[in-house]
Formats: C-alpha cells, sequence, structure tokens
C-alpha cells in the first residue's frame, strides 16, 4: 500500500495546507493509483484553464483559494472513482471520499460537479454527487442539481438526467418543496429535458405517499396537457392515492378513467379498491369490480372474498354475502373461520340467532375451522340482543370448555344482555370475572350496566358505579354522556341534561341527532318551545338531519303550545324533508288541530294517514270523533270511524259513549250505543251500567226503557 502522500510526492505535486486539510483522513487510505488516475490527478491539479464548460460565475482565478479547494476535491474525487472501479457501471460507485464537508461551500461543490461532467465524464459527476447528497447543506440546494442536470444533458446523458430529476424531486418533498421541485422538472424543459412518463410517475408516488393528493391530481393534469401519456402506473399511483385516505369517490372517479383509458387494474390494486370499497360501506361498487375482475381473468382468494363478505354482512346484505360465499365455493376455494364469523355476525344483527346458530353448529363440527373468540363473541352477542341469556350463557360454558379465552367484548356483550333483562347480580359477578381474568372493564362495560340501571329506574346506583369507574381512570365517552342526558330528561331535569350537553361539546365530542332530540322533547314536555326551537336551530345549523323522532317532538310541542299552525309549518317542512310522519307524528298534529277547532284540517290528515296504510292510535281516533260529537255532527263522527276495522271501531266506540256519558251528552251516547249492537251483540256490561246511569242523572228514562226493551230482544 501507498499511502496518498506519497504518490503525491512522487508526482513532486506541491499541495498547499488547505488542500492538505481537505485530503484529511485520506492519507491514512488504501491509495493504489492507476495511470488514468495519475492523468487526471496531474490534469486537475496543474491544468490553469480547466474550467471550461462550467457556468461562468464560478469560473476564478487558478490563484483564489476556491479554485485550489476545487482542484483538489475534483482531483480526489477522480482518484477515488478510478480507484474503486475500472469497468463499466450504469450507476455511479459509492466513493470512498474522506473530504471535510466543512470546507466545501455548496457554490463550491456546484464547480465541482460542473468540472467533473465536463473533464471526467458524467458517471464521475454523478458520484461526487452521490457523495454530496449525504450531506444536508449539498442536499437541499436546488442549483447543484440543475447545473449538474445541464451537464449531463449537455453530454448527452439523458437518463442520468431524468434520474437526477427524481431525485430532486424526492430530496425536496423531504423539506415540503415538492411543488418547487416539480416547477423545475417542467422547466428542465427549456434546456432540452423533457420530462418522461416515467418522471411523472415518480412525482406522482411521492406526492401521493404524502398525502397530497390534489397536488398529483393537478401534477396528472399538466402530465396529460404536455403529451406525455400517463400509463397504468400512473392511474393506479391516483387510485392507490385517494385509497389510503379512503377517499371512495374519486378512488372510483379514478378507477373509472383507468379502465376507460384501456388499462388492466393488476389484483393487488384491485384487492386494496375492493377492502377499501368495502371499508367505506360501497359493497356495491366492490360488487361490480370484483366482477369486472372476475371477468378479465383474475382470480381472488379466500381472503378476498372473505373481505367483501365481511362487507356485505356488515351492511346487512345477507343475502348477497351468501350468493358469495356460493360464488367462492364454486371457484374451489373453502370458507375459512373467518368468512364464516363475518357471516354470523351478519345473521345475528339481523336477529336471525338460528340461522346463524346452525352456521355455527356446522363449524363446531367440522375438522378443519373451529370457532374462534369472534366466532363466540358474534353468536353470543346475537343471543344477548334477543335476551336469550341462557343460550349466551351456554357458549361462554362452551368456550371455557374449548380453553378459548373470552375477551373484554364478549363479557361487555354478556353484561349487556343481563342489564338489559334486569338480571344486575349476574352483571356485576361478571364483571368481577373478567377483571380476575385480567380485562378490566372498561366504558362500554360500564355503560351497558349503566343504562340498563338508568332503565329499570336505578340511577342513583348508576351514578355511583359512573363514579366508581372514573375515579379508576376511565373516561365518560359520548354514549355515556347520551345515557345521561336521557336519564336527566326522563327526570324533567333538563337544567342537568343541559349541562352533560354543554360539557359533551366543551370535551370535543358532538352529540348525535339522538340527544339533541332526547332535549328537545324534554322542553316540549315542559312547554318551553322556545328552547326546543333554539336546540332545533342548533342542530340544523351544526348539519345534522333531524329524524322523524326530531320532528314529531317539535310537533307534540307547538300542539301543547297550543300552536298548531307553526306545528303545521314543521309538519310541512318535515315531508319537504323527505322524512315520512308515523301515526304518532299525524296523531300529534290532529289532536293540536282539533284543540283549536281545525276540524276539516285535523279530517283531512286523517284521511291522508289512513290511505298510507298507517293506524291512528286510541287518543288519535277518539278526539277527531268526540270533536264532531261537540260540534253536534255525529254523523260525520260516525263517517270518520267507519274507516275503522271492527275491533278497533268497537274499542273506539265504546271509549266515545263512555266520554260522551262522562260529559253528559246521553242522547248522541244512546244513538253510539245503538250503533254498537247493530254491530256487535256482546255489549260490555260496563258500558251498559255507564249508559244507564248517565240517563238516570239526566233524567232521560224514555232512552232507559228504549234501550232496556231493545236489549231484552237481543242479548240476555
Ligand atoms: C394476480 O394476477 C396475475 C396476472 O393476472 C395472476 O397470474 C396471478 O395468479 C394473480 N394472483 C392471484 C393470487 O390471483
Ligand atoms: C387478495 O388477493 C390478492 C391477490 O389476488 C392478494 O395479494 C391479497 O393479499 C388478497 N387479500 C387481501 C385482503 O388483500
Ligand atoms: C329558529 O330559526 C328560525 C328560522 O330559521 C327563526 O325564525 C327562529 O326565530 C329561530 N328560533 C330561535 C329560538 O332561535
Ligand atoms: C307560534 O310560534 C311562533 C314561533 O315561535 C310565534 O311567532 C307565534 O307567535 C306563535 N303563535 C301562537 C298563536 O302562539
Amino acid at each position: 500500500m501507498v499511502p496518498l502522500l506519497l504518490v503525491l510526492h512522487r508526482s513532486r505535486f506541491h499541495l498547499k495546507q488547505q488542500q492538505l486539510q481537505i485530503l484529511g483522513a485520506s492519507l491514512n487510505g488504501p491509495l493504489l493509483i492507476h495511470q488514468q488516475s495519475l492523468f487526471t490527478l496531474r490534469h486537475f491539479c496543474f491544468t490553469h484553464n480547466d474550467f471550461q464548460g462550467s457556468p461562468s460565475d464560478h469560473s476564478l482565478s487558478s490563484s483564489s483559494p476556491t479554485h485550489s479547494v476545487v482542484r483538489t476535491v475534483c482531483a480526489l474525487v477522480c482518484q477515488s472513482y478510478y480507484h474503486q472501479h475500472t469497468h463499466f457501471r450504469s450507476r455511479p460507485p459509492k466513493l470512498n471520499l474522506s473530504i471535510d464537508s466543512e470546507l466545501l461551500s455548496p457554490e463550491q461543490a456546484i464547480t465541482v460537479v460542473a468540472s467533473l461532467a465536463s473533464e471526467a465524464g458524467s458517471m464521475v459527476a454523478l458520484s461526487f454527487f452521490y457523495w454530496a447528497i449525504e450531506y444536508v447543506k449539498f442536499r437541499h440546494f436546488m442549483r447543484l442539481y440543475i447545473v449538474l442536470a445541464k451537464s449531463l444533458i449537455q453530454n448527452g446523458n439523458l437518463e442520468k438526467a431524468h434520474e437526477l430529476m427524481q431525485c430532486m424531486v424526492k430530496n425536496f418533498a423531504e423539506i415540503g418543496k415538492l411543488s418547487e421541485a416539480v416547477n423545475m422538472v417542467i422547466a428542465m424543459q427549456s434546456q432540452g429535458l423533457f420530462p418522461s412518463t416515467w418522471t411523472f410517475n415518480c412525482i406522482l408516488r411521492v406526492a401521493t405517499e404524502m398525502g397530497l393528493v390534489e397536488l398529483a391530481e393537478s401534477v396528472f393534469d399538466e402530465m396529460c396537457e404536455r403529451g406525455v401519456c400517463p400509463d397504468s402506473f400512473s392511474f393506479k399511483l391516483m387510485i392507490v392515492g385517494f385509497c389510503r385516505m379512503g377517499r371512495v369517490s374519486e378512488v372510483n372517479r379514478w378507477l373509472s378513467s383507468m379502465l376507460e383509458g384501456g388499462f388492466l387494474v393488476d389484483n393487488a390494486t384491485c384487492t386494496l379498491i375492493i377492502s377499501v370499497l368495502c371499508e367505506k360501506r360501497c359493497e356495491n361498487r366492490a360488487l361490480w369490480l370484483l366482477n369486472k375482475m372476475m371477468e378479465m381473468g383474475f382470480t381472488p382468494n379466500v381472503i378476498n372474498f372473505t373481505c367483501l363478505i365481511n362487507g356485505l354482512c356488515r351492511r346487512g346484505s345477507i343475502k348477497q354475502a351468501f350468493e358469495f360465499l356460493e360464488e367462492m365455493v364454486k371457484k374451489g376455494w373453502k370458507p375459512n373461520v373467518y368468512t364464516h364469523t363475518a357471516l354470523i355476525d351478519g345473521l345475528c344483527k339481523k336477529g336471525w340467532t338460528e340461522k346463524a346458530f346452525r352456521l355455527f353448529l356446522k363449524l363446531v363440527r367440522s375438522d378443519a375451522y373451529k370457532p374462534n373468540v369472534h366466532t363466540y363473541t358474534a353468536m353470543i352477542t346475537g343471543y344477548c340482543k334477543e335476551e336469550k341469556l341462557n343460550r349466551a350463557e351456554m357458549l361462554l360454558t362452551r368456550m371455557h370448555e374449548q380453553e378459548l379465552v373470552p375477551n373484554a367484548n364478549t363479557y361487555t356483550m354478556l353484561i349487556d344482555g343481563h342489564c338489559k333483562v334486569g338480571n344486575f347480580n349476574r352483571a356485576f359477578e361478571l364483571m368481577d370475572t373478567m377483571s380476575k381474568e385480567g380485562f378490566t372493564p372498561n366504558i362500554c362495560t360500564l355503560n351497558a350496566i349503566i343504562d340498563g340501571l338508568t332503565k329499570k329506574g336505578r340511577a342513583q346506583e348508576a351514578y355511583k358505579l359512573l363514579k366508581w369507574g372514573l375515579k379508576g381512570g376511565l373516561y365518560a365517552d359520548g354514549v355515556t354522556y347520551t345515557i345521561l342526558i336521557s336519564e336527566s330528561c326522563k327526570q324533567e331535569d333538563t337544567r342537568q341534561a343541559l349541562g352533560f350537553f354543554n360539557k359533551m361539546v366543551k370535551l370535543g365530542m358532538t352529540p348525535d341527532i339522538y340527544s339533541y332530540t332526547t332535549l328537545i322533547a324534554a322542553f316540549c314536555r315542559q312547554k318551553r318551545i322556545k328552547e326546543s326551537e333554539r336546540i332545533f336551530n342548533d342542530t340544523v345549523r351544526i348539519g345534522l338531519v333531524p329524524t322523524r323522532e326530531t320532528y314529531t317532538s317539535m310537533i307534540c310541542g307547538y300542539c301543547r303550545d297550543g300552536n298548531a299552525s307553526m306545528a303545521v309549518k314543521f309538519f310541512q317542512r318535515m315531508s319537504e324533508q323527505g322524512c315520512a310522519p308515523d301515526s304518532l307524528t299525524y296523531g300529534a298534529l290532529i289532536s293540536g288541530l282539533c284543540k283549536e277547532s281545525k276540524l276539516d284540517d285535523a279530517r283531512a290528515l286523517y284521511d291522508t294517514m289512513m290511505d298510507k296504510g298507517l293506524s291512528p292510535c286510541e287518543v288519535t281516533r277518539l278526539t277527531i270523533a268526540y270533536e264532531y260529537c261537540k260540534k253536534d255532527e255525529p254523523s260525520t263522527a260516525m263517517v270518520v270511524l267507519d274507516r275503522l276495522d271492527k275491533k278497533l271501531w268497537i274499542r273506539t266506540v265504546n271509549s266515545l259513549i263512555r266520554k260522551l256519558c262522562s260529559e253528559s251528552e246521553v242522547d248522541m251516547a244512546a244513538l253510539f250505543l245503538h250503533k254498537l249492537l247493530d254491530e256487535d251483540q256482546n255489549l260490555d256490561r260496563v258500558i251498559l251500567e255507564a249508559f244507564l246511569t248517565a240517563c238516570y242523572d239526566n233524567k232521560k228514562y224514555a232512552l232507559v226503557s228504549d234501550m232496556s226493551e231493545r236489549i231484552s230482544k237481543g242479548i240476555g
């Protein structure tokens, strides 16, 4: 081994102090310099006009220190380059340069690359460049890239220039200057470097990976405008980018334009798209894509099918899910435990636990796949929802027998089930077991119990439990607050309800329309319609969609407040929003209109309601009939009641007679009683007694004898 210094001495080079400093550790390096490098070295150290081709502002007089630094670096680069390799290579070698980067300014680096490119060739310049960009001060120095690119173009190395541009894009994206780099790539056109599909794809990749999909889209447009054809990769990058962000409509749009462009979607991309579509509940589109892919010869596997089946089940499209199961089996794939769990869960969510259980048993009996914790949990949840707790408990026992460890979710579901039927002892027992097995009850567990307790009128216990949980480090979530708001409203404590509500908002949780409706209904019950109106306005302002219950509460509130015209306004608003009123809504409004003696309007609503096949409740039926009687129009009342089926008709007429008797309208009561006897021979004794009493009280003895005669003829 000959140290560099010796070589230099032998070549009779004279290095200045600074040059020696830059050489630094090279002195210790293994340096055998062959003929070519010796030539280059001499060239750089002794040629005085060696900066031809470099930018003029970097041409310095040979005596300046910059010049000598540049010369030394160039010499070292050549020496290291030729030392490392003599053969042809497509990639520049990694240089073993021991130059102190601190002593080289970015401007000097530019001079180095320019002179290396023109004197020693593109590869040598590139190898120095790749060494330099390991240092931040060179890496993010735009002009270094531009000068090198220009030199490469001059040397005719267009491919390397493209590579360089891609490198620039990546490195500038790192520091948030992607757009700047993209602009530069496009500007390089004036230097004769026309961006290729390859370079644009690189930009698209970098942009989409950073989530800058809008930028990617504009680059894509730019690409097309410049006549550079996007290829399947360009489309794929856009699709994958939007998939990552879960932006389904854009995924769809790009997928369509990709297919329209005649490009094929590869199966990895397809899988990604399908799983995103399923996740975002766009199963129809996923199905469409899968079918399309199958047409094109793509063979989905078990995982792909399961992903889709799971998506369909979650949406409640059980039939479609089973169709896909069939398709899957036809294709020779055996559904696995995950496929089955998805189906069982879907069936249970629909309330078809028996079907789910048959599938579950099939799994138990199969040799290949045994139900796992998730399968058991799905089945247990299904049974709990149907209040079949014995069966749920049986499954828990089976789990233990199978040495499957239930998880926190399994316990929580079971606890929820027991709370719903009011079996709190078992719920608490399960909570203990759960803790013993190492699962701390979470806020969902607590919510289940609190909800159960409040619904059974044991609010104080619920509050105590909640306090205990919060002390133990749990945080109330949106569900907890919703329960608390409901409970406060039930107790007509609107102040407390509002307190919870505001706290929830303060904590950054968004109360759902259910909570808003609960509050609105509570204020309506208290005849504080202004407050309800304010809350209603809030829900609309924050973009929540009022439900039928919300509108119905408002309508009830206005009717209670004797403001039927506002109630009608809300009723109309409801229809305009595409929200269909139910019998409760109609009932509330009909009663409200009756109270203000707007009988024609009430009658019209009543008829619409009946036309729609909605059954009016007892109060509605009675109110409208009674109001007509009060207006001395018993015949209209009869016409109104005639629309009811026989059972309801009898019930309503009975109630009406009783009400008329209590209001001393005995003549009218007699009219209806005769009508009732025409229809129904089994007259209720209580009604008859009430009628007779009312006749005596009002001294209508003739009515008594009439009725007695008819009854002795008819019924015994
Ligand atoms: C993915 O597509 C290729 C080409 O169409 C095909 O050969 C391969 O089998 C596919 N992979 C799977 C798992 O379907
Ligand atoms: C779906 O199929 C592809 C290839 O066909 C495979 O690479 C992928 O892992 C499968 N499943 C999912 C969930 O991606
Ligand atoms: C609610 O909004 C309506 C119009 O959108 C307005 O007329 C009404 O005064 C508002 N009510 C309250 C209580 O703010
Ligand atoms: C009905 O309510 C509206 C809005 O709250 C109010 O402007 C109007 O005065 C009320 N009408 C009656 C009769 O109370």
